[in-house]
């Protein structure tokens, strides 16, 4: 098959890593891809939300299954641009149209959807524009800490956690009519705390069945021990040691079935992944939020423990062709690290050249920000690489990734030197 995966970041050089691994992937593409993804596909060089030269290049290129990565080609509708096409609508596309996506891009209706299908979240209220009184008044009558959340797509830096009354009225105040935001602000979710441990579950849905990818912890805070401003995520851990069979089997019963019932009860058609974040407490599962596509850079640590051909679970996701069985996982650990340039999240300098790569051999080296210039491969973003190390044990997975990413260099290269350490803790604290 020809395949194209969209997107330039970790999560898109890992789906072509695994891609590349099957026995059905032909000419796979990436569009824009990076410098990693060009060593094992053809980099395209047309953004992820340019619909119309996608559609061009998969005339011109016969691609018979596409996936798309990141969530802003999704809201706006990529699957929807390709339907419409008759000369397009038979491609094979792994990602939900218009519809579907609003399960992330629209916090006020997945909030909603939620409810109204019985799915365990915190209890939220939605304010628009012109409520900013009803909105200081909700907030004198609950307590601190209080979640707000903009509405629409903010690059994952919509969510504020206020400790006050005094700094909510303040925040929801410079979201609603400052446009703090922009339009993402138009509508804000104030919603209740949700105290407990947070981990990710990924299922892909064809919108009738479901098929369970591992589970996987983010560390979405720039700073060791969960400090600083939050991220796209600074590394990542499958599987995660808290969520025992138990806690799974409520996620899948109290979650993921009543969320793929729901979208099909709703009339939402549905053929793609679905992110879901969660909040465990005291052993119940609660919905944080869902993205409609895979995470990053959990992706590159959820792949690698995938023991199936994943260009087949792809095309049975993209034909509606699913059956509902555990995808079968190895009995491994993995631990990514990512990497990023000195200054992220805020500004920071791109253009480095990066040394060292071909010799970390303890770990796979997934590429995010970076670009080839010459022989050199640069950083060309905030997140430039993450490095998976994968074993028996957390401490050797860990090990592994932490040794591959040693022998890496660049002008201003920071990373957390914590990414699994609570989990650990955590292990012995049991044992
Ligand atoms: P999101 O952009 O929805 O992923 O939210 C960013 C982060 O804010 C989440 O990963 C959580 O750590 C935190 N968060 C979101 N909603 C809540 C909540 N209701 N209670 C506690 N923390 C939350
Ligand atoms: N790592 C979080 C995300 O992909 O949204």
């Amino acid at each position: 098959m020809n395949i194209l995966v969209i997107g330039s970041g970790g999560r898109e050089h890992a789906f072509a890593w695994k891609i590349k691994q099957s026995r059905h992937c032909g000419q796979l593409y990436v569009a824009p891809g990076n410098a990693g993804t060009s060593t094992i596909a053809q980099n395209i060089n047309i953004a992820a939300e340019d619909f119309k030269a996608l559609a061009q290049f998969c005339k011109e290129t016969n691609i018979d299954l596409i996936v798309v990565g990141p969530e802003a080609a999704l809201v706006e509708g990529i699957r929807d641009y390709f339907e419409a096409d008759s000369a397009l609508n038979k491609i094979l596309m792994v990602g939900p149209g218009k519809s579907g996506a609003r399960l992330e891009g629209s916090k006020d209706f997945s909030k909603q959807f939620m409810v109204r299908n019985g799915i365990p979240t915190g209890k939220a209220e939605t304010f628009v524009a012109n409520q900013l009184n009803e909105a200081h008044r909700y907030l004198d009558g609950i307590k601190p800490p209080i979640v707000l959340k903009a509405d629409g797509l903010a690059a994952g830096k919509g969510v504020i956690i206020c400790t006050s009354i005094e700094e909510a009225k303040d925040v929801i105040q410079e979201m609603l009519e400052n446009k703090k935001f922009g339009e993402a602000s138009n509508k804000v979710l104030v919603e209740e705390f949700l105290d407990g441990i947070e981990l990710s579950v990924f299922v892909m849905t064809d919108g009738k069945n479901y098929a369970i990818l591992p589970e996987a912890k983010d560390y979405k805070r720039i700073g060791e021990q969960d400090t600083g401003p939050n991220t796209g995520g600074m590394g990542a851990v499958s599987p995660v040691i808290f969520a025992d069979n138990l806690f799974l089997k409520k996620v899948e019963e109290k979650v993921i079935k009543p969320t793929i019932a729901g979208l099909a009860k709703e009339n939402i058609p549905y053929k793609g992944f679905v992110f879901i974040g969660l909040m465990n407490i005291k052993g119940e599962p609660y919905v944080i939020e869902y993205n409609a596509r895979m995470g990053d850079p959990e992706t590159q640590v959820v792949l690698p423990r995938i023991d199936a051909d994943f260009v087949e679970l792809l095309v049975a996701t993209a034909k509606g062709e699913l059956t509902s069985q555990p995808i079968p996982q190895k009995e491994e650990v993995a631990v990514a690290v990512v990497m990023v340039a000195e200054g992220y999240p805020e500004s920071y300098e791109k253009g480095k050249v990066i040394h060292g790569i071909d010799k970390a051999e303890s770990g796979i080296v997934f590429h995010a920000g970076t670009k080839s210039n010459g022989n050199d491969v640069v950083t060309n973003g905030g997140r430039v690489l993450a490095v998976t190390g994968t074993g028996a044990s957390l401490d050797e997975a860990s090990k592994k990734a932490y040794k591959a990413v040693s022998g890496i260099q660049w002008d201003g290269l920071y990373f957390r030197k914590d990414i699994g350490e609570d989990l650990k803790k955590w292990a012995n604290s049991l044992s």
